[in-house]
């Protein structure tokens, strides 16, 4: 099989990885790629915005099926592109996708399918949600109606904070800005393979979203990620039947069937589990620590889901433990530094510990810096405690200035 791969993340070259393991690749493209991935396959320098031109280059491949990563294109239709080319294609539609790209529509659909999650106020204009927030005497969660890559959400501490987030998000251009309920407990990410109507559920996993340790700092897209996470057996069942399975329903009702990677990502309150958001994609850094777990086939079951005929049971897993550390560029989020050289990636050949790329760039033969998150390192192992270990080992081989890395990931629930 032919498959053409979007994206260029630490995500996408967990997905090349995996699907290069497959005994039923013949050729893998991936469109733009990063210099990680180029040992899997053929790299296709076109940016993941260019949907006419991704459209053209699948057919001229003669592409079985389309594999797309990050968010931005499934917003922008790449997916509904695909499918009017005749294209299988393993991504939802810009409606389906909505459920991630509007927070707004996500609300709605949550509210309407009687799904748990915290309450919310919306406003179309920043005046009348500071307005609201003075007067409600109550510190809410603030966030854009907007793809905002894991930075489109405040959680303010005090009313001033408040005020300040508000015009924050609002100076970032959402025509919507959210005001939701603060919610407190361990977060969990429950991701699950959907073909419109039936669920594959992958092993839960945990972000590590703060820039700094204990929980600290701003959001991030995710500094680190550990699978499986702590989460019993009914606990699961009740979040694949009260907040996925409805989801996915009230899509396929509403006449646009999900087909993809379905991402719950869920707060597990004193309350029960509450769902903070709805993504449309894998997880990035919880691809990186849930596919090392996977003893099946993932291009088969990718198939399975664009052809409408997923078997919830087809993929087995191997029973361990994986971690993943993110390793990011000085600035990182705000302003993060590209061009830096980096020193020790291809020393990391420890078994057990796997490089993924994400921000980084060949400049005159020198691997260097080239978004925020730059690294991440997987460590895999028995136990979780085990993994930790071996993907901090890698850490330490590596240096760049300024380089940015959690210390605590896998040790806390945050
Ligand atoms: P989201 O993009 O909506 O998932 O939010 C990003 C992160 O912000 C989440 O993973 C949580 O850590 C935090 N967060 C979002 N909404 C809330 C909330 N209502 N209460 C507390 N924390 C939240
Ligand atoms: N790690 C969070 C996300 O992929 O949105």
């Amino acid at each position: 099989m032919n498959i053409l791969l979007i994206g260029s993340g630490g995500r996408e070259h967990a997905l090349a990885w995996k699907l290069s393991q497959s005994p039923r690749l013949t050729k893998l493209l991936i469109a733009p790629g990063n210099p990680g991935m180029a040992q899997f396959g053929q790299i296709v320098p076109v940016d993941v915005t260019r949907i006419d031109l991704l459209i053209d280059i699948a057919v001229r491949s003669n592409i079985d099926l389309v594999v797309i990563g990050p968010e931005a294109p499934l917003a922008a239709g790449l997916a509904d592109a695909c499918l009017a080319a005749g294209l299988r294609v393993f991504g939802p539609t810009a409606a389906a996708a909505q459920i991630e790209s509007s927070k707004a529509f996500a609300k709605q659909l949550m509210l309407e399918a009687g799904i748990p999650t915290a309450q919310v106020h919306i406003f179309t204009n920043a005046q009348q949600a500071a307005d609201f927030a003075r007067a409600s005497q109550q510190i809410w969660v603030v966030k854009a109606d907007q793809l905002a890559a894991g930075k489109g959400v405040i959680i303010p501490n005090d009313l001033e904070s408040m005020l300040a987030a508000i015009s924050q998000i609002s100076a970032m251009g959402a025509e919507r800005i959210l005001l939701e309920e603060r919610l407190t407990g361990p977060e969990i990410s429950l991701l699950a393979l959907c073909d419109g109507e039936r669920l594959l559920v992958l092993p839960p996993a945990r972000d590590h979203k703060r820039l700094l340790d204990g929980d600290k700092g701003p959001n991030t897209g995710g500094m680190g990620a550990i699978a499986p996470a702590a989460l019993d057996r009914e606990a699961q069942q009740w979040i694949v039947e009260r907040c996925m399975f409805p989801a996915a329903r009230a899509l396929a009702a509403a006449g646009t069937p999900f087909c993809g990677v379905l991402y719950a990502g869920l707060m597990l309150t004193p309350d029960g589990p509450y769902v903070l958001e709805y993504n449309a994609r894998f997880g990035d850094p919880e691809t990186q620590v849930i596919l090392p777990l996977l003893a099946g086939d993932l291009l088969e079951a990718m198939l399975a889901c664009a052809e409408g005929r997923l078997n919830p049971d087809m993929l087995t897993w191997n029973g361990g433990a994986a971690a993943c550390v993110v390793v990011a560029a000085p600035g990182y989020p705000e302003d993060p530094q590209p061009g830096i050289p980096i020193q020790g990636v291809e020393s990391i050949e420890q078994p057990g510990v796997i490089v993924f790329h994400a921000g980084t760039a060949w400049d005159h033969g020198q691997l260097v810096t080239a978004g925020g998150r730059v690294l991440c390192i997987t460590g895999t192992a028995k136990t979780l405690e085990r993994a930790c270990e071996l993907a901090y080992l890698g850490v330490e081989l590596i240096q760049f200035p300024g380089m940015q890395y959690r210390s605590d990931i896998g040790s806390v629930d945050s």
